[in-house]
């Protein structure tokens, strides 16, 4: 057996591992002396890595449109989806620390992500300003509405701390999807 053999077979192996690791985490958190109960942790974890699928997903589609617009209104635009990025990159983090927080897995990886988001893959051939305007304002739209539902669920199970998290992000979406869609209001 050549070394390249081994290394690939020990690869796959801790990749098979990976399920088992998140299916002991997704029925039990890990221990932590915060008293919120640990059935409404164990509920509250699996929400909020939907919803950070959901935001990890809006990151790369902000950085798609920054990368990619062109036209008259390039500039503008262009600095204006690299700021969107910036601070959806912390609702990322916001996300992801809660949920660890809480004793459980911030489940962020690419292949995880590609299966759970909720958004519409973004368009790969979208180039004029008003394009990239309607295809992240209807991203922001899309992503605003789940994080207000999301507020709802973290009240229903008493987790004031993961509602108020999901409210400052909510105001945060909602702020940069008008800064988005008055592009395409006032004419
Ligand atoms: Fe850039």
């Amino acid at each position: 057996m050549t070394r390249a053999t081994t290394d690939r077979t020990d690869a796959s192996a801790s990749r098979q591992s990976a399920p088992e690791v998140r299916s002991r985490a997704a029925t039990r958190p890990y221990p932590t002396k915060n008293d919120l109960p640990e059935a409404g942790r164990l509920e509250t974890i699996g929400l909020l890595n939907q919803r950070l699928a959901d935001a990890i997903d809006l990151q790369m589609q902000c950085k798609q449109a920054h990368w990619n617009v062109k036209g008259p209104t390039f500039i503008a635009l262009h600095k204006l989806f690299d700021e969107i990025n910036g601070d959806v990159a912390e609702y990322v983090d916001l996300l992801a620390e809660r949920i660890v927080q809480l004793g459980g897995i911030a489940e962020g990886t690419v292949g995880i992500v590609e299966g759970r988001s909720t958004l519409l893959d973004y368009p790969l051939t979208l180039s004029t300003g008003a394009e990239h305007v309607a295809a992240l304002s209807d991203a922001l739209a899309m992503f605003g509405r789940t994080v207000r539902v999301g507020i709802e669920e973290m009240n229903e199970l008493e987790d004031a701390g993961s509602a108020d998290i999901l409210t400052e992000i909510s105001r945060g979406v909602d702020k940069w999807l008008w800064f988005v869609e008055a592009h395409q209001q006032g004419g």
